[in-house]
């Protein structure tokens, strides 16, 4: 719901002149044509104040007061039905002109330093319950569960910010120097936004100051992540994962001959790149899956390729389920490897810095191994498969237009209070009532 008291009061309307906030500084308003509003609401003052003066800085006309002059309404997270309900209670004769859009928009001009081109996923579409019937037939979904999104439509931008929470691409506009340490300290295996917070705050500016400070102890995670940075920042090849994939599966067949691996993460999506390589592995021997898992894991330490192996053991109980955080990580066996990988077991040998022989044979591959029992097995590739955006619309999908719980375990059917059983992933798609898509068009 809307709450009247985030709004922008009514009154301020009247005082349009005050409302409006060219670029300062001596700044020339480079787009008179476009007139920017920022929707407070979700987004919050101080962020809105933050976006405003950096458009303002590039040149754009921001009004703090939405009035009938503002060309382009910008809205972040905010239903696109509650919007739309408080931009007809404003009562603007332009409403039917009025450009309602994502934030990407912004984002994306921001970078640009102009009003970029206006295309379909920018706009907010007004949609009316009671008038669905007279909706055009192709208004965008609202769900990437109910799109179809290859890796060629695929945008970069969006990802990253989608990965990184909230709107971190603009942030990275903002400040600039704060974004690059974040990015190049989280870029170390281990270390995670709130480490790399606690370095940049103690005036750490490069790895090196992280490994020469005395007063910075690294967990052998953070160890492996420093020994093993250069390699692991770099993309992991198809090439490479298929061969890891070989490895891990002679390995598999190795300790059981029931033992069953697929590929998934962005590779099983038809990515060329990924930034680890995500599998996943089970049995159809009951309560098995976790000691073939760690079976694997020593298998592949004897063959001397195991450079580092954080594993998590199993929480699953099937008595918990449905859990409270439905969307928190899953309970099944898994553990985060690098490997270490050679040229001769690679198709085209392994990738290397552009260029670049450091005389070595082999690189290192972040590898993801996910253990679920076999009952399970639809759900968990699911969602291991992603992309993350596409799960987050398929699980708010379920929950919204379903009343299900959709996670890693399972499916919930609050209505009838039972799980509902999947053997394949199209089983939970025809649950769901949705058309099923191929890994290749879950690319959101
Ligand atoms: N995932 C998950 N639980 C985890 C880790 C990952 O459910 N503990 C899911 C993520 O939601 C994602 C998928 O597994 O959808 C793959 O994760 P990740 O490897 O991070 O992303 P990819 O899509 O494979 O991208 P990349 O190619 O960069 O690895
Ligand atoms: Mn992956
Ligand atoms: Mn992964």
């Amino acid at each position: 719901m809307l709450h009247a008291t985030m709004l922008p009061p009514m009154r301020k309307r009247q005082r349009r002149t005050e409302g409006t906030e060219g670029p300062r500084y001596g700044v020339e308003v480079k787009f008179p044509d476009v007139r920017l509003y920022l929707v407070e609401k979700k987004m919050g003052a101080t962020r809105r104040g933050f976006l405003a003066q950096l458009a303002r800085a590039k040149g754009f006309l921001v009004e703090d007061v939405l009035s009938e002059r503002v060309t382009h309404v910008v809205s972040e997270q905010n239903q696109a039905q509650e919007l739309w309900q408080w931009l007809r209670r404003q009562a603007l004769n332009n409403l039917p002109t009025l450009h309602v859009l994502d934030i990407g928009w912004f984002t994306d001009s921001m970078r640009e330093g102009r009003p970029v081109t206006l295309e379909a996923r920018h706009h907010i579409q007004d949609i009316l319950p009671e008038a669905s019937t007279h909706l055009p037939v192709v208004v965008l979904s609202r769900y990437a569960c109910q799109r179809r999104t290859s890796t060629e439509n695929h945008n970069e931008i969006f990802t990253e910010i989608l990965q990184c929470g909230r709107s971190f691409e603009v942030e990275k506009i903002l400040c600039n120097d704060r974004y690059q340490r974040l990015k190049l300290f989280t870029s170390v295996f281990g270390v995670g936004p709130k480490t790399a917070e606690k370095w940049h705050r103690g005036g750490l500016r490069t790895l090196n100051d992280a490994l020469e400070d005395p007063g910075v102890e690294l967990n052998s995670m953070q160890k492996a992540g420093f020994r093993h940075h250069g390699d692991i920042s770099r993309a992991v090849s198809r090439a490479e994962a298929l061969a890891l994939g070989e490895i891990l599966h002679q390995a598999a067949l190795g300790i059981s001959a029931h033992a069953v691996l697929v590929l998934t993460g962005g590779f099983r999506r038809g990515k060329e790149f990924g930034h680890d390589v995500d599998f996943l592995l089970s049995t159809p021997e009951q309560g098995k899956e976790e000691t073939l898992l760690l079976s694997l894991v020593d298998s592949l330490r004897r063959q001397g390729i195991l450079l580092y192996c954080d594993h998590h053991p199993s929480t699953f109980d099937i008595n918990n389920l449905p859990g409270v955080s439905f969307e928190a990580m899953d309970h099944f066996a898994k553990s985060f490897l690098i490997l270490r990988l050679e040229d001769r077991q690679v198709e085209g040998g392994v990738q290397r810095p552009e260029g670049q022989h450091d005389g070595r044979s082999w690189r290192a591959v972040r590898v993801d191994v996910v253990a679920p029992p076999m009952e399970r097995y639809a759900f968990t590739l699911l969602g291991w498969t992603g992309s993350r955006q596409f799960e987050r619309d398929l699980r708010r999908f379920a929950r919204k237009e379903k009343r299900m719980l959709l996670d890693n375990h399972g499916l919930w059917d609050k209505t009838k209070k039972e799980f509902l059983p999947a053997e394949r992933e199209e089983d939970i798609f025809a649950h769901l009532g949705l058309e099923y898509l191929e890994p290749q068009l879950r690319n959101a």
